[in-house]
């Protein structure tokens, strides 16, 4: 049973490493003033910065990237120096010749001069079910980010490539659990809570879709399952009804705000901090807890303040607020709504003529649906134009670059997820789409 001793001894090194990757910078709750904080200085292109460690411009610019994030070399300058309109031609020149062998799936936080070309726009889970459902489709270019395209790759058939245009498209957040935190943490959980005398499981793992596939592949060799931001209710439901607990990797606020809507307490949700014995917590902290939060985050969502909102009503008396679930807890309970990127759009699609919306979530996705409907107003809750700064990295260059490689009959930028891994990250991936509501 319980080695406390032994937990403390052999985390001291996990702590070591896992200080060097989230540092000390992590805040909790509410910021003070972020304002500051934002490098926004997107005039800079991708391909200036691809070869620079860390996430460059935009709302993760401050958080520190793994050494095992993955980088993108340097692709010709013929597409780097090639105008708006050449690549604009260029890209339609070679989704013609591609055909119907071709599909480009697009994140609703895509930049405008993406999502114009994409076959399917959505949220991560349409993402994933697009790539499922096309079996006939020989490639699919995911303007997205690494996970999104490892998903993809897990969901699609053997013979079907999955392109990211960008590699340095991953995500803050998914990099703040790595696999090696995640088994780490998992054996000292096993060591404190010993094995179940019922048929219930002792913990049960949740992973966020916005992960490693590694990490997916765990939670499906551990009676685990993936979750998305419009199914963590029903996941966790599901995670209920075969264990006592569950471990949620990576994003604490999507656990937190999911399970608080079930009607759990902020004590029954300890934060599992990697870098510390035990996650930090006491052993009866962690035999109480119905969910065990990990200590990350999304740089974009965490910027969100009830200071914003309630400057949104006092400026617009009828504001609706809308929320997406990566926002801190009392964001989201100050919200009018919450939910997924396609949660956040169906809501202000049936909205009247002169309703006026304030959203949490990502700049682009807000910019394109005000756009979209003239006859309201719809505004983003930060003042700062603040974009992820991972989904910023796929640019028209990197998408004429991957598509005349097709045409070539070149695979650029392919994202193979290892077999074994697949394998155990798909059984996790469809207990997640059978269990959807
Ligand atoms: P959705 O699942 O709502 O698309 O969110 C993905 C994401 O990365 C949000 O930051
Ligand atoms: Fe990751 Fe946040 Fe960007 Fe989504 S918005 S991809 S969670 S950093």
């Amino acid at each position: 049973m319980t080695s406390v001793a032994n937990i403390i001894a052999s985390a001291a090194t996990v702590e070591q490493r896992s200080r060097t990757m989230l540092g000390d910078t992590i805040t909790f709750g509410e910021p003070t003033d972020i304002t500051t904080t934002c490098d926004s200085q997107l005039s800079t292109e991708p391909w200036q910065i691809d070869t620079e460690p860390g996430y460059g411009p935009g709302a993760s610019t401050n958080d520190e990237a793994p050494s095992t994030a993955p980088h993108q070399g340097p692709i010709p300058a013929e597409y780097t120096d090639a105008s708006e309109a050449e690549l604009d031609a260029r890209i339609i020149a070679a989704k013609e010749t591609l055909g119907d062998r071709l599909k480009i799936l697009g994140h609703f936080y895509q930049r405008d001069e993406i999502v114009k070309y994409a076959d399917f726009v959505g949220d991560s889970f349409m993402l994933a079910q697009a790539a499922k459902d096309h079996p006939e489709t020989e490639a699919f270019v995911f303007c997205g980010v690494h996970f999104m395209a490892e998903t993809a790759d897990i969901l699609s058939d053997e013979q079907q490539s999955v392109i990211l245009p960008n590699l340095a498209a991953g995500c803050s957040m998914a990099d703040m659990a790595t696999i090696d935190q995640v088994e780490e943490a998992w054996e000292q959980l096993m060591q404190v809570l010993g094995t179940s005398n019922d048929e219930r499981a002792e913990v049960i793992p949740v992973t966020y879709m916005n992960s490693s596939a590694a990490i997916k592949a765990f939670c499906g060799r551990n009676d685990g399952i993936v979750c998305t931001s419009s199914n963590a209710t029903t996941v966790l439901e599901w995670a209920f009804e075969r264990g006592k607990r569950v471990i949620f990797f990576p994003d604490q606020h999507l656990g937190r705000n999911t399970a608080k809507a079930m009607g759990l307490t902020e004590e029954q949700m300890p934060l599992w901090r990697p870098y510390l014995p035990m996650g930090g917590n006491t052993q009866q902290q962690l035999e109480d807890a119905k969910v065990i939060l990990w200590n990350g985050f999304c740089s974009v969502h965490k910027r969100f303040t009830v200071a914003q909102i309630d400057k949104a009503r006092a400026d617009y008396p009828d504001v609706t607020v809308i929320a997406h679930p990566e926002c801190p807890a009392p964001v989201v309970e100050a919200a009018d709504g919450v939910g997924s990127t396609e949660y956040i759009r169906k809501a202000i699609e049936a909205g009247q003529p002169g309703d006026v919306f304030a959203v949490g979530t990502e700049i682009n996705l807000v910019n394109r649906l005000q756009a979209q409907h003239p006859e309201m107003t719809i505004f983003c809750l930060d003042p700062v134009i603040c974009p992820c700064s991972t989904m910023y990295r796929i640019h028209p260059a990197y998408l004429a670059w991957v598509l005349e490689g097709l045409v070539e009959g070149q695979v650029h930028n392919q994202i193979c997820v290892d077999a074994t891994v697949a394998t155990d990250a798909s059984v996790a991936l469809e207990r997640m789409l059978a269990a959807r509501p």
